[in-house]
Formats: structure tokens, sequence, C-alpha cells
């Protein structure tokens, strides 16, 4: 595609995908003009977006409109439709596959399908991997059953079922177009940024006063987030109605990158690279519910899960005097780990 249809594409509004690695060669090293058309357009998404490298590979994720404009299968369309339906509004799983106040575009932003801000199809194009989190070779349901099990403080729903099905498909369909096994670190804005070290260590104290003034306005003094009318308006940071200790978000790196690009809520990349550490570490110091694998001890399980995961969570140490996470709290839920999680071993 040349720069001048890309173009026109986007003047006329229709559907569209780019989706290329960058062309610059080693010789010229210059990217093409293709890519900056299509950096151009990702700096219009997302404002802070850093510049692609030539060695990584960018992709701009179909959306609604391109589905509807697509040739697929309506029962395919309808089935798409539902996962990204579910993935926009997962509250309507309450009580029964979610139990805090998290739909997956709370931290997922932009739909799953922007740099930078959680995308969600790397998963469709790199699973069947292996996972360090769990020490052995995960499915893309798999991996969205993670996000429910962590996250959204839950219980996934089953392999295989109709909802599972949907949000499976809207993960790949987001990835249409991407070559299988493109390596995972070759990904532009897979995940969210990693920040540079901060200056100073991450201070709870500091990240406090950060708080008051940038985040308690919407997610509540006490990190409970806001409901109206039954409907979750800003989602909890802490406590029953949050995401738990073996969220990928508990670590203060990945939190600090995800706030540094997507909040306060309108206003990404307005918090100093310090504030973003500190506001990190002051939220994630608090309590939430219990990690799902959880031994009986908050100590001995950060030991068991110290690589590659609680090394970046402040659970099982000590602040104020108390141990976080030793408590048997599990939120709103009535069990401690989903039946459905287990480990997989293909050595025998
Ligand atoms: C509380 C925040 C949060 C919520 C809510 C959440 N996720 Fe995630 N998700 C994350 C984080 C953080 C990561 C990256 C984890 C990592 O760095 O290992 C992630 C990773 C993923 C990935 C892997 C992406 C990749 O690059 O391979 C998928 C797929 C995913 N989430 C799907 C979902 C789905 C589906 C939901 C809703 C059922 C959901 N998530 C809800 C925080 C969240
Ligand atoms: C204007 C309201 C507003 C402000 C101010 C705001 N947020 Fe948010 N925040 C939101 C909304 C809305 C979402 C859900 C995002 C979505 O649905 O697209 C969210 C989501 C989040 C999430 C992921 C979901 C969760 O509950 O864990 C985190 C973490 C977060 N905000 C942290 C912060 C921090 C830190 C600040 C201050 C630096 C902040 N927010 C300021 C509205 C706000």
């Amino acid at each position: 595609m040349s720069k001048e249809q890309f173009r026109y594409a986007r003047l006329a509004g229709c559907a569209f995908m780019v989706l290329f690695t960058l062309s610059a060669t080693a010789a010229e090293n210059e990217p093409s003009e293709e890519t900056l058309a299509v950096v151009e357009l990702l700096a219009e998404l997302t404002p802070s977006a850093p510049t692609p490298t030539p060695e990584q590979y960018v992709h701009v994720a179909p959306d609604m409109d391109d589905l509807d404009a697509s040739s697929l299968h309506p029962e395919l369309k309808k089935t798409i439709r539902r996962g990204y339906d579910l993935f926009m509004n997962t509250q309507q799983l309450r009580g029964k596959n979610v139990f805090n106040s998290m739909t997956c575009a709370s931290c997922h932003t932009g739909e799953g399908r922007l740099p930078h801000s959680g995308p969600v199809w790397p998963a469709a194009v790199t699973l069947p991997d292996y996972r360090p989190k769990n020490d052995h070779v995960n499915s893309l349901e798999e991996r969205i059953a993670g996000c429910f099990t962590y996250s959204m403080n839950g219980k996934p729903p089953a392999y295989g079922s109709d909802d599972m099905l949907a949000l499976a498909a809207y993960h790949q369909w987001l990835a249409k177009g991407v070559p299988m096994y493109q390596p995972g670190d070759t990904l532009y804005g897979r995940g969210y940024p990693e920040l540079d070290e901060p200056e100073l260590e991450p201070d709870r104290l500091r990240g406090k006063t950060v708080y008051k003034a940038q985040c308690a306005l919407c997610h509540g003094d006490d990190g409970g987030g806001k409901v109206e009318r039954d409907e979750v308006v800003f989602p909890a940071l802490w406590g029953d109605d949050s995401y738990n200790w073996g969220a990928g978000i508990a670590r203060v790196f990945t939190l600090a990158g995800f706030v540094q690009h997507n909040m306060p809520w309108g206003k990404p990349d307005t918090l100093t690279n310090q504030e973003s550490w500190d506001v990190a570490q002051y939220i994630n110091s608090h309590e939430r519910p219990q990690d799902p694998r959880y031994t009986g001890d908050a100590k001995e399980t950060r030991e068991r899960y110290l690589d590659p995961f609680h090394k970046a969570t402040l659970y099982g140490t000590e602040i104020d005097g108390k141990i976080l996470g030793d408590h048997d709290n599990v939120g709103h839920k009535d069990f401690l780990k989903p039946d459905v999680i287990r480990d997989r071993d293909f050595s025998k």
C-alpha cells in the first residue's frame, strides 16, 4: 500500500488494516514511507507512542468496522462481536466468572488493540508457548484464563465454552494477518512500556501525594473506585474489588508502565517517570485478595514464586509491622484457586 493509498483509506474512513514489517534495510536504515504513515497514525492513537525501531514488527489491529466490512462468515462475525462485547463489558459475567470491578478493557485500554496499552493480539500469534509464570506450555484460552484468575480475581469460563470461544475469536481477529510465531519480543507496543529505572527508590509516601492529587478524584481516597447504580464507573485499585496478589499488574514495574502511558485517564504521559514509580509503589503496597497460588503462608508463597513474579511485588513483605498478603481473604469469591487452572507436563 502506498502512502497515498493509505491516506486515501484514512480519509475515506473505510476499513483498513496496515500490516508489515518495517522495511528499512540495514544499508539504508531509513524507515519507508509506509512505515512513516503508520507511525503517524499510531501517534494519533497514542500520542506518546515511541517510534518503532527497524527490527520491530508493527501491526495496526483491525476494529469492529473492519469486521463488518470483512468477508468472514456472518456466524463468525457474531462470535467475534460477542467476544468484543465480553472484553469491553466483562461485568456481565460478574458473580459467575468475575468477582471484582474489572472489565478486560480496564487494563487493556483501547479495546485491546492499541500499542503500549496491553494489546491482546500478541497472545494469539505467540501461543502455544512456554510461560515462566506457570512453568508450562500455555494455549490462548489458558492465557485468557490467567487474566480471569488473577486480574479479575475470578473463575475462567470453561475451556471450549461459548464465552471462551468468543473471547479467543476476538483475540485472533485482532491478530489478523500477523505471521504465526513472529518472535514475541519484536512485536511493537506489546504489553506496557518498561519505564527507565527511577532516579530515587520508589517511595509510597511520595506516591500517596501523587495519588491524592491525580488519581483519588476517580478511584477514591480508599482506592475502591466508583460504582453508580450497580455500574462500575471507575475500577478499584486495591481492596476486595480490585485485582488479586497474583495479577501481573501487582508488580510495581508493570503498574508504573501502565500508569505512565494510560493514566490519569485522558491525560496519559503527564506524570514524571518518578511519579509513576512512586504512585505504583503506593497502590501496590495496599491489601488485596489473596494470590490464588497461596500455600497458607504469604512469606513462603512469596519465596516459591519469587522468580519471575513476586520479586517485583510487595506481597509477603512487611509494611507498618504487617506482612502484606498474610490473610485468608479471597475477596468476593468463595474459593481460592479455580479448578481449571492446572499444571501440564508432556515429559511423561
Ligand atoms: C487488572 C488489570 C488487567 C485486567 C483487568 C485484565 N488483564 Fe490481561 N493482562 C494484564 C497485564 C498486566 C498483562 C501483561 C502481563 C505480563 O506482563 O506478563 C496482561 C496480559 C494479557 C494477555 C497476553 C498479552 C500478550 O502480550 O501476550 C492476554 C491475552 C490478556 N491479558 C487477556 C485479558 C482478558 C481476556 C481479560 C479479561 C477477561 C484481561 N486480560 C483482564 C492486566 C489485566
Ligand atoms: C478521570 C478519571 C480518572 C483518573 C483521574 C485516573 N483514572 Fe485510572 N482509570 C480510570 C478509568 C475510567 C479506568 C478504566 C479504563 C477504561 O475502562 O478504559 C481506569 C483504570 C485504571 C487502572 C487499571 C484498572 C484498575 O482498577 O486497576 C489503574 C491501575 C489506574 N486506573 C490507575 C490510575 C492512577 C495511578 C491514576 C493517577 C495517576 C489514575 N488512574 C487516574 C479513570 C481515572
